[in-house]
């Protein structure tokens, strides 16, 4: 689909061949003191976009600026929606749905941003990919280029989670550690692909990744019959996902498929809240030092947090924080009464329909239909359970001892 680039901060646009990144003028000031700004939304022509009205059925690769080339070969998408039936009931809400997003192909989100930059970087020649990521995203970034055959170049700082650097390692990227922060192996990231070339497929600062994020939303309409829920949960560190799922439900707003866009609520730890401060503020205030364990949404400068907070106000959403232990506690609700294992991360935004469940009910009655988005396995983080569950002692193999460990 055509397509041109727009600066969310000044509204100024571009058109281009190239591949582009942020808008020169205000990304130029830049300075980690505040928010970062010049990031660009993706526009879709509109003539193109009004056109898929006329079909009776979307998918994701109708909106999509780049096609993906053969789309089995890293099969992003499809995730299941489940409808947990226990907690429906305990918290009294009817039409409760978790959207799967564990299930695509590296256990995360982030392969729906690393599909469409595969796409990006084959449409434009190029062979080599390079980012700076502490998990999730260089390891959906690193499965793609395995799957297509891409060199991923993936700046980590040395102090990275060691289980989520090792699935990029077994991927085959080139992985290089660096003794600094993730913005210094951000800034690295960028100075590799100034003099070796490639595509930079950091998070934000490529605006293809929050495009690709999209998906999300055009696939949740269709799997609910052409609906979309009345609110959306979604955990947000950066901002980008936030983002995707709201571009996603305004390309199909644009399109005329829908008449109004779902409240999505950002939901973040007290101990990473900044783009929730934001809004609540109106100030692009960068955190000291973002501690939460929930470590794919522990973020000090948000890198899309402007666009996330003009996002909350044109959607009519909200910002929901949750203590640490709450997120625990949803991890293990969820795994125990809905059989659904995710990440930290991932459990922070169930937490939010915990926390908002009595509100949610007297504002929009018990016919509210709402969806969590459940981003990450709880494969990746297996520590994040150390202390919390125990596996019992064995017993001794014979009948006489399954008899006593029974009636005891
Ligand atoms: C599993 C998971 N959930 C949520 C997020 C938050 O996304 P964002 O940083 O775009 O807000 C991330 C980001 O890494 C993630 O990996």
């Amino acid at each position: 689909m055509r397509f041109t680039y727009e600066c969310c901060d000044c509204g100024k646009t571009f058109e281009s061949e190239e591949v582009l990144y942020q808008c020169p003028d205000c990304s130029r000031l830049n300075d980690g003191s505040t928010f970062p700004k010049g990031n660009l939304i993706v526009r879709l022509n509109k003539d193109d976009l009004q056109a898929l009205a006329k079909k009776d059925h979307v998918d994701m690769y109708d909106f999509f600026p780049y096609t993906i080339p053969t789309p089995q070969v890293y099969p992003v998408g499809g995730t299941p929606l489940a409808t947990p039936a226990r907690l429906c009931k305990k918290y009294g809400i009817k039409n409760l749905t978790c959207k799967l997003d564990s299930a695509l192909p590296s256990g995360s989100f982030k392969d729906r941003a690393s599909q469409l930059i595969a796409a990006q970087a084959i449409a434009h020649g190029e062979n080599r990919i390079a980012l700076a990521s502490t998990g999730n995203a260089g390891a959906a970034m690193s499965c793609a280029g395995a799957a297509y055959g891409l060199d991923i170049i993936l700046f980590v700082p040395a102090t990275a989670p060691i289980n989520k650097l090792m699935q990029s390692v077994l991927y085959g990227a080139t992985v290089v550690p660096v003794k600094g922060t993730y913005d210094d192996a951000f800034a690295l990231s960028i100075a590799y692909t100034e003099r070796f070339g490639g595509i930079n497929r950091n998070t934000a600062y490529n605006p293809m990744t929050i495009e690709g994020k999209k998906s999300i939303s055009i696939e949740l309409f269709e799997q609910m019959g052409r609906k979309v829920p009345d609110v959306v949960y979604v955990p947000v560190g950066d901002g980008c996902i936030y983002a995707g799922v709201f571009k996603g439900f305004q390309d199909l707003l644009e399109a005329g498929i829908i008449e109004k866009l779902p409240h999505i609520v950002c939901v973040q730890s007290k101990q990473s809240n900044a783009i929730s401060q934001a809004w609540k503020t109106g100030e692009f205030k960068c955190l000291e030092n973002a501690t939460t364990r929930a470590d794919s949404i522990s973020v000090e400068s948000p890198a899309n947090g402007r666009m996330a907070v003009r996002y909350i106000k044109e959607c009519k959403g909200w910002a929901t924080e949750v203590e640490d232990t709450e997120i625990f506690e949803a991890q293990l609700e969820l795994t125990r009464e809905a059989g659904i294992f995710v990440e930290p991360a991932a459990a922070c935004a169930w937490a939010g329909v915990v926390k908002d469940s009595k509100m949610l009910l007297e504002k929009f009655g018990k016919e509210v239909s709402v969806c969590t988005l459940l981003t990450g396995t709880g494969f990746k983080d297996m520590a994040a359970f150390a202390g919390r569950v125990s596996i019992p002692e064995a017993i001794e193999n014979s009948k006489e001892a399954v008899i006593k460990y029974f009636e005891k």
